[in-house]
Protein backbone atom coordinates (compact mmCIF):
# COMPACT_ATOMS: atom_id res chain seq x y z
CA UNK A 1 0.00 0.00 0.00
CA UNK A 2 1.06 3.28 -0.70
CA UNK A 3 0.66 6.57 1.06
CA UNK A 4 1.67 9.13 -1.20
CA UNK A 5 -0.83 12.09 -0.35
CA UNK A 6 -1.07 14.19 -2.98
CA UNK A 7 2.29 13.75 -4.60
CA UNK A 8 3.57 12.69 -7.66
CA UNK A 9 6.22 10.70 -8.79
CA UNK A 10 7.05 11.30 -12.28
CA UNK A 11 10.44 9.42 -12.62
CA UNK A 12 9.11 6.25 -14.53
CA UNK A 13 12.35 4.54 -14.81
CA UNK A 14 12.85 4.28 -10.83
CA UNK A 15 9.93 3.31 -8.20
CA UNK A 16 9.85 4.80 -4.52
CA UNK A 17 9.47 0.92 -3.85
CA UNK A 18 12.85 0.18 -5.46
CA UNK A 19 14.80 3.37 -4.33
CA UNK A 20 13.58 1.92 -0.20
CA UNK A 21 14.82 -1.25 -1.14
CA UNK A 22 18.32 0.03 -1.98
CA UNK A 23 18.09 2.08 0.74
CA UNK A 24 17.53 -0.92 2.78
CA UNK A 25 20.65 -3.11 1.08
CA UNK A 26 23.20 0.03 2.16
CA UNK A 27 21.81 0.00 5.83
CA UNK A 28 23.60 -2.87 5.58
CA UNK A 29 26.90 -1.72 5.23
CA UNK A 30 26.45 1.32 8.53
CA UNK A 31 28.98 1.60 10.74
CA UNK A 32 27.46 1.76 13.91
CA UNK A 33 28.87 0.30 17.02
CA UNK A 34 27.40 2.71 19.46
CA UNK A 35 23.70 2.94 18.93
CA UNK A 36 23.47 -0.29 16.44
CA UNK A 37 21.24 1.63 14.28
CA UNK A 38 21.29 0.85 11.16
CA UNK A 39 20.14 3.54 8.47
CA UNK A 40 20.73 3.49 4.43
CA UNK A 41 19.62 5.98 2.00
CA UNK A 42 19.39 6.15 -1.53
CA UNK A 43 18.78 9.54 -3.10
CA UNK A 44 17.85 9.78 -7.15
CA UNK A 45 18.96 12.88 -8.80
CA UNK A 46 17.31 14.98 -12.08
CA UNK A 47 19.95 12.95 -14.31
CA UNK A 48 18.22 9.68 -13.00
CA UNK A 49 21.66 8.34 -10.73
CA UNK A 50 21.49 7.13 -7.60
CA UNK A 51 23.93 7.33 -4.78
CA UNK A 52 23.81 5.43 -1.77
CA UNK A 53 24.68 6.88 2.07
CA UNK A 54 24.94 5.04 4.99
CA UNK A 55 25.73 6.08 9.04
CA UNK A 56 29.19 6.19 10.09
CA UNK A 57 29.74 6.78 13.59
CA UNK A 58 32.81 7.65 15.67
CA UNK A 59 33.74 7.00 19.37
CA UNK A 60 33.16 11.01 19.76
CA UNK A 61 29.67 10.07 19.07
CA UNK A 62 29.31 14.11 17.70
CA UNK A 63 31.31 13.56 14.53
CA UNK A 64 28.58 10.96 13.32
CA UNK A 65 27.94 11.06 9.57
CA UNK A 66 24.23 10.82 9.34
CA UNK A 67 23.53 8.57 6.24
CA UNK A 68 21.31 11.13 4.23
CA UNK A 69 24.31 13.66 4.50
CA UNK A 70 26.46 10.82 3.21
CA UNK A 71 24.42 10.36 0.39
CA UNK A 72 24.36 14.33 -0.49
CA UNK A 73 28.25 14.50 -0.30
CA UNK A 74 28.30 11.61 -2.29
CA UNK A 75 25.93 13.26 -5.07
CA UNK A 76 28.15 16.65 -4.62
CA UNK A 77 31.46 14.35 -5.48
CA UNK A 78 29.41 12.67 -8.52
CA UNK A 79 29.05 16.38 -10.42
CA UNK A 80 25.49 16.57 -9.37
CA UNK A 81 23.85 19.27 -7.67
CA UNK A 82 20.03 17.95 -8.27
CA UNK A 83 18.52 15.66 -5.71
CA UNK A 84 15.10 15.16 -6.59
CA UNK A 85 13.97 11.61 -4.33
CA UNK A 86 15.59 10.12 -0.85
CA UNK A 87 14.76 7.04 0.12
CA UNK A 88 15.56 6.79 3.84
CA UNK A 89 15.62 3.40 6.34
CA UNK A 90 16.79 2.78 9.76
CA UNK A 91 15.98 0.42 11.80
CA UNK A 92 13.11 -2.66 11.89
CA UNK A 93 12.29 -3.31 8.55
CA UNK A 94 8.40 -1.41 8.07
CA UNK A 95 9.15 1.34 11.19
CA UNK A 96 9.47 4.98 9.38
CA UNK A 97 12.79 6.61 10.19
CA UNK A 98 12.18 10.24 9.27
CA UNK A 99 15.30 12.57 8.47
CA UNK A 100 16.85 14.06 11.78
CA UNK A 101 16.84 18.43 11.90
CA UNK A 102 19.99 18.32 10.96
CA UNK A 103 19.78 16.75 7.58
CA UNK A 104 16.25 18.37 6.87
CA UNK A 105 18.25 21.42 6.90
CA UNK A 106 21.18 19.57 4.49
CA UNK A 107 18.60 18.37 2.23
CA UNK A 108 16.67 21.75 1.96
CA UNK A 109 19.50 23.64 0.67
CA UNK A 110 19.72 21.22 -2.61
CA UNK A 111 16.04 21.27 -3.25
CA UNK A 112 13.31 22.04 -0.68
CA UNK A 113 10.82 20.15 -3.38
CA UNK A 114 12.59 16.88 -2.93
CA UNK A 115 10.18 13.89 -1.89
CA UNK A 116 11.36 11.96 1.07
CA UNK A 117 10.54 8.08 0.95
CA UNK A 118 9.48 6.37 4.37
CA UNK A 119 9.07 3.16 5.04
CA UNK A 120 6.44 2.60 7.59
CA UNK A 121 3.98 -0.67 8.26
CA UNK A 122 2.48 -2.44 5.17
CA UNK A 123 3.20 1.00 3.03
CA UNK A 124 5.00 3.25 1.83
CA UNK A 125 4.81 7.18 2.54
CA UNK A 126 6.20 9.83 0.78
CA UNK A 127 6.43 13.68 1.68
CA UNK A 128 8.13 16.56 0.70
CA UNK A 129 11.19 18.21 2.37
CA UNK A 130 9.07 21.42 2.56
CA UNK A 131 6.77 19.45 4.66
CA UNK A 132 9.02 17.73 7.16
CA UNK A 133 10.76 21.57 7.33
CA UNK A 134 8.23 24.38 7.08
CA UNK A 135 9.72 27.92 7.02
CA UNK A 136 13.40 26.93 6.38
CA UNK A 137 16.06 29.33 6.92
CA UNK A 138 17.85 29.29 3.38
CA UNK A 139 20.38 30.92 0.93
CA UNK A 140 17.49 33.24 -0.31
CA UNK A 141 17.78 34.79 3.41
CA UNK A 142 21.12 35.64 3.23
CA UNK A 143 22.56 39.45 1.43
N1 LIG B 1 20.92 8.76 11.88
C1 LIG B 1 21.00 8.92 10.53
O1 LIG B 1 21.89 8.33 9.89
N2 LIG B 1 20.10 9.72 9.93
C2 LIG B 1 19.08 10.36 10.56
O2 LIG B 1 18.38 11.14 9.95
C3 LIG B 1 18.80 10.06 11.96
C4 LIG B 1 19.91 9.41 12.70
C5 LIG B 1 21.91 7.92 12.56
C6 LIG B 1 22.88 8.68 13.42
C7 LIG B 1 23.31 7.62 14.41
O3 LIG B 1 24.40 6.90 13.85
C8 LIG B 1 22.12 6.69 14.51
O4 LIG B 1 21.26 7.00 13.42
C9 LIG B 1 21.35 6.83 15.80
O5 LIG B 1 20.99 8.14 16.05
Amino acid sequence: MTDRKDHNWPWPNMSAETLLESARTVAKRAYAPYSRFHVGSALLTADGNVVLGCNVENASYGVTICAEMGAIAGMVSTGSLSPVAIAVVGGDSGTPCPPCGACRQVLAEFNPDMLVVLESPNRVTVVSVNELLPLSFSASRLN
